[in-house]
């Protein structure tokens, strides 16, 4: 197994710590096999995968950054920027855009106030929201649709419609603040 970095892993968490290392235990033949799990670990406990993880998992595992690098960016639930507390995914592909997905995502981007370049992920100034295109959520019979967190929102094609889903996945209860 390779060792542990010693640094910047002196400012890790001890119970992140613990947890990569059974996740490596898990691997004693390959420990590059890990790469995956430990992406996972690293975003549940810090929220993204900043270079510092990259340079970690790399080192941990016994790898070049590269090879950590090319798994957390060819996958897409790998986030490498930080995140708003609620994510929100917007499907873009026919079914939906011919039903009003592109609505749907202007009618999001004005109730979360989420602003930016609309070919990545783009953020609330809050750090309430995070909204962006995806493709097909399987859901085309129900379009248009999106996810929020975990859940799907199905036919949502009016302005109401997506207020009210807003309103479900507030935080702490609370209606979304923009009307
Ligand atoms: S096209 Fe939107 S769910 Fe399939």
């Amino acid at each position: 197994m390779p060792p542990r970095p010693t640094t910047p892993a002196k400012t890790l968490p001890t119970d992140f710590l613990a947890k990569a290392d059974e996740t490596v235990a898990h691997y004693p033949f390959s420990a590059r096999s890990a790469t995956l799990p430990l992406l996972h670990l690293w975003q549940e406990q810090f929220g993204f995968i900043s270079e510092e993880a990259i340079v970690w998992i790399a080192a941990r595992l016994g790898q070049v950054p590269i090879h950590v690098l090319e798994v957390a960016t060819f996958y897409p639930m790998f986030h490498r920027e930080p995140f708003g507390k609620i994510h929100i995914k917007v499907c873009r592909t026919l079914s939906c855009e011919l039903a009003g997905g592109r609505e749907l995502f202007e009618t999001m981007k004005r109730l979360t106030g989420a602003t930016g370049d609309e070919h990545g992920p783009i953020h609330s100034p809050d750090g309430r929201y995070t909204l962006e295109f995806v493709e097909c959520l399987a859901s085309c019979g129900t379009a248009p649709v999106c996810m929020v967190d975990e859940t799907l929102h199905e036919k949502l094609d009016t302005p109401e419609k997506i207020k009210a889903c807003l309103d479900t996945h507030s935080t702490g209860g609370e209606p979304c603040p923009i009307t």
